[in-house]
Parts: C-alpha cells; structure tokens; sequence
C-alpha cells in the first residue's frame, strides 16, 4: 500500500522517524512530506534514507509530475505525525499552502493524525473547535498523549509513541485479504446510439461498481474498472493507484475490454443494454424523416460469455437488477443461466437501487443458497460481495 507520512514542526519529528520504518517494514511504499518548519528538527536527507524515496515540501518541486496532486492520488492512507496545532488549523481550513496542504486536499485516502503540542494549546477552543471539524469529516486521530513535554511541562499534548500510531493505521489500511489477486469489474451502464446525438441508455450511476472497485483496492486487491459512461463526481473516488480505468460508452466495447482483461475475480455490476439499434442513422434523425422506427440486434450477453470461457480458479459474479417480489427465484434463475459462480440480486425500483445511495442485495451461490445479504451503503453492500468471493476461493 502507498502511505503518505505528512511530518509537521514539532519536536516529536525525531519519532516519526521510526514510525516510517515501521511502515517501511510492514512492506509498504511511504512517501514523507515534511513541513518546512518539521525539516529544523529532522533534515530532509534523514527522510530520503529512511523512506527510500524522494522527498520535496513545496508545491513548485517536480512541477512537470504534478506531484503537489500526485501523491494525494496515489495514496491508500495519509498519517499527519506529529500534527501541530498550526496544521491542524490549515487542515481545519482547507489550506493548500504547501506539498502537504495541497495533497492532503487531493486525496480520498483515510487520514490519520497524531496531535502534538503544549497542553494549553491543545486545550484552546480554537484548536479544539479544529478538531471536532476534522473528526466530522472523517480524520481518524491517534492520541496526544498525556505526558512529560518540551520544556519540563506535562499534561495532554505529548505525540503517541509510534508504536501506537503504527497500530492505529493498521485497520485503515484494510485487512488485504484480497492482496495478490486482480479483480476486474464493470460500471455503469452502457448506450446504444440511435443517430449521433441519441442513444438507448439507463439509469445505472455506476456508484455500486465505483464502490466495489473501491472496497477491493482498500482490501489489496489490483483492480481494472471499466466505466461505462459514469459522471466524474461519482468516478473520482476510483481515481486512484491500483485502480486502472478503461472507458467503454457500448455493450460492444464493454464486451472488448472485459473480455481482453486478464482477472482473478470478474464482476459484472454495468447495466449492459440488451439490445443496440440496428440502424443506426450516419446524420442526426429529423422529424421529416417520418415516424421513426428502431430496428433493435441482441447484444451477446458479456458474463455469460465470460463464465463459459473462464479459467479454473477465476470466479465470475453478475448482478441481477430485479422488480418484484420473487427476485430470490428470479435471481437463482438468472444465475443458472449464465452459469456464474454467484449472482448479487438486486431489487430495484422507481425509487430504489439505480441512482441512490443505498442498495440493497442478496448474494446467491452454486448451491442456490443465500450465502450473504447487505442493507446499506452502497460500499456496505460491496464488501458484503467481496466477502462472498473469498469465502468461494
Ligand atoms: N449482462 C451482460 N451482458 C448483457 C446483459 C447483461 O453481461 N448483454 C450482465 C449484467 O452486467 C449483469 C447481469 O448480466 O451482471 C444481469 O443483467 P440483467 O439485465 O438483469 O439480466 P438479463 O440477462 O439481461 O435478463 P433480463 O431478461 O431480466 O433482462
């Protein structure tokens, strides 16, 4: 996994010195970001040898990588330690004054801060108010300790040992159960052209897809998305290291780059169309042409095709979209047919599955049993299927 160390200026700088070897021991990739103020205390050459890796502060460095943005993209988790009153103010605000301002507003990754300062500063409402603005968004904080500080002064505001820190990273860098294995996956949902302005489309977000190519990037897993016509704000999570997205806008193409992957795990959670529109128009349809009519092709069915050419050991998973309420039957059907490993039913509606937030599943295998059911967020419902997965390898 990649870890971003952001080091800011306090004395405890000396002890994360030790918590990147830790991470460097665990077999991770870390990048260290110090502060300008954090490099009086531990100099960058120390950073450089210890992470084995290169090492800037500001945002002008590197300027052709992009890396005041590339390193936010990249990584899985980002630990601020020790993190100053000043930085947790900046972090608070939203600054991107320097390399790890701007990468900290870059990422999705989980953050992990670990507060060091004088106890009367950590007990300011100014920094306290910071705080409870940080944990509403979602930074998860390790510490300050209560302790012996900088000066003869004790009370809260110590930097935890690194040894805690490093023990508060482990569960946000996910239980990598799913490390070592390639796990492909299709979002979205495909559209067929009618004239070269219209098409057949549905109205699939690709955020259960997104979600689960999140989970299983979280879990270890390389992942290959292919995004069927998905709005950047629902992608962005999955722009990221370790995930490759691939484009596909038709069943067609969908079915080229799905089939030229090569995968441990394939998951087929796009929308395909079932048919495309035989005659397509070269020029834009125009209501003088008359009253139009559609001659509609069936598309080859992508996972059925996949399961019947799947290597031993591959595991293939569809979903199936359903209304009504025998869409436990429907769905062992819809497997049968396609002879895939398991099937994820889903009950869509009006109202339900297609563009909100929550979905609702259950997960069938090959002896038709319900082997898992999720209620929840749509990332809920996407571990709920990886869990399936491995409990099938
Ligand atoms: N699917 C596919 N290729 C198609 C159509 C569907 O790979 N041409 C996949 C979807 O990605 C999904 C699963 O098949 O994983 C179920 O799709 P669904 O539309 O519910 O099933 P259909 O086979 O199209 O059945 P129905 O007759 O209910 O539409």
């Amino acid at each position: 996994m990649v870890i971003v160390v952001g080091v800011t200026g306090g004395i405890a700088a000396y002890k994360a010195v030790q918590l990147v070897r830790l991470f460097i021991a665990d077999g991770h990739e870390v990048h260290v970001i110090p502060t300008e103020d954090a490099l009086r205390f531990v100099g960058l050459p120390t950073w450089e040898a210890i992470s084995r890796n290169r090492v800037t502060t500001s945002v002008h460095d590197d300027v052709p990588q992009v890396r005041h943005v590339a390193l936010g993209q990249k990584a899985d988790l980002i630990v601020v330690a020790p993190a100053t009153a000043n930085t947790l103010a900046g972090m608070a605000a939203g600054l991107a004054s320097d390399l790890l301002g701007t990468t900290l507003l870059s990422s999705t990754a989980p953050v992990l801060v670990a507060p060091a300062m004088h106890t009367e500063m950590w007990r300011h409402p100014a920094t306290q108010a910071n705080m409870e603005v940080l944990v509403s968004r979602g930074v998860h904080v390790v510490g300050p300790d209560d302790g012996e500080l900088t000066g003869g002064d004790s009370g809260p505001g110590r930097m935890s040992e690194p040894e805690a820190i490093h023990k508060a990273a482990a569960p946000l860098l996910g239980p990598g159960d799913l490390r070592g294995l390639t796990v492909a996956i299709s979002a979205g949902g495909t559209r067929e052209p009618i004239d070269p302005v219209r098409y057949i489309g549905n109205r699939s977000s690709g955020r259960q897809g997104v979600a689960l190519a999140v989970a299983a990037r979280e879990r270890g897993a390389r992942v290959l998305l292919a995004a069927c016509n998905i709005e950047a704000e629902v992608l962005r999570p999955a722009e990221r290291d370790g995930i490759a997205i691939t484009p596909a806008n038709t069943a067609a193409e969908l079915s080229k780059v799905m089939n030229g992957y090569e995968a441990d795990v394939i998951i087929m959670a796009a929308a395909v169309a079932d048919y495309s529109v035989e005659n397509v128009s070269e020029g834009k349809r125009t209501k003088a042409d008359g009253h139009p009519s559609l001659s509609l092709v069936e598309n080859d069915d992508i996972v059925a095709g996949l399961a019947a050419r799947r290597r031993e050991s591959q595991q293939v998973v569809a979903f199936a979209a359903e209304t009504g309420d025998d869409f436990i039957e429907r769905g062992r059907q819809k497997r049968r047919k396609k002879d895939v490993d398991l099937i994820a039913v889903n009950v869509v509606g009006w109202t339900q599955g297609f563009e909100s937030a929550d979905n609702q599943v259950a997960i069938i295998d090959r002896s038709d049993e319900v082997i898992g059911e999720a209620a929840g967020s749509k990332a809920e419902v996407a571990h709920a299927i990886l869990d399936a997965v491995l409990a099938g390898r």
